[in-house]
Formats: C-alpha cells, structure tokens, sequence
C-alpha cells in the first residue's frame, strides 16, 4: 500500500478510537438518564459541537473504510487493476460522506 494511504488510515484510525469512546459514554448516559429520541433532538438539534463532532467522525470512518476496502479489493480480486480498485472505493466512500452527512443533517439540522 502507498506510504500516503497507510497514514490517512492509520491516522483516521487514531482519530475514531477517542471518537467512540465519546459515542459509547453518550449512549450510556442517556440510556441511564432515560432520555426520550424527542430529549435526545432537543439537544443536538442546533448544535455546532454535535454537527462538527458527528462530522468529524463520518468523514473519518468513510476515508478510513474505503482505504481498508481498496487493499481488500487489490488483495482478494484477481486481475483487478489498481486504479480500477480505487474507483469502486472512492465510490463507496462518497456513498458513506453522503448517508453520513444525511444522518447529521437529520440530528443537527432536523
Ligand atoms: C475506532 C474505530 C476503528 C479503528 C481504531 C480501526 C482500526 C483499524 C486499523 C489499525 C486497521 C489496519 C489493519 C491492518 O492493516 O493490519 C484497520 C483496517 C480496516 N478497517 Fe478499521 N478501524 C476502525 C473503524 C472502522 C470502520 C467503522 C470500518 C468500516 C466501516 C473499518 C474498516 C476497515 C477496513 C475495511 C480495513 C482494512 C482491513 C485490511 O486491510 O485487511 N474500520 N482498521
């Protein structure tokens, strides 16, 4: 893999990890608290921080994925040709950006 690619996906690999750790004590916290979806809403609806932080953590997973999925396509598919397994992971990770930035959108924006 070229030394540019290893370092975005260990880099965003990095990144993730603090991520959903903060993902993951949200949860927790509002299981515990017993918050509704409409109490969730109410609190990211509007928020810069929720919009950047979910943000963030979308553009992360969809570089990071499409990387890892581009060295199992040149792995696992014979006779696919490098820049053609760039393609097909550059078109999956704009799917990704576009579900992900759809989902914050929907939390954030409302
Ligand atoms: C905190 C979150 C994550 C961490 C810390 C993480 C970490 C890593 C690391 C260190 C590698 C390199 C493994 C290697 O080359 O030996 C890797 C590969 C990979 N990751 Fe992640 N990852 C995370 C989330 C994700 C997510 C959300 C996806 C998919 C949506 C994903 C898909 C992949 C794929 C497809 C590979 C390539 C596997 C391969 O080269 O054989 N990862 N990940």
């Amino acid at each position: 893999m070229n030394v540019r690619l290893y370092v975005w996906q260990r880099g965003t690999a990095a990144l993730m990890a603090p991520l959903v750790l903060v993902h993951l004590a949200v949860i927790f916290y509002a299981t515990r608290q017993g918050l509704t979806a409409a109490d969730i809403l109410g609190r990211t609806r509007g928020s810069i921080t929720w919009g950047l932080f979910y943000g963030v953590f979308v553009l992360a997973a969809a570089i990071h994925a499409s990387i890892g999925l581009r060295n199992i396509l040149v792995e696992w598919v014979p006779g696919l040709r490098s820049r053609a397994a760039a393609l097909i992971s550059t078109a999956f990770g704009a799917v990704l950006v576009a579900l992900g930035a759809r989902a914050v959108a929907a939390v954030v924006l409302g």
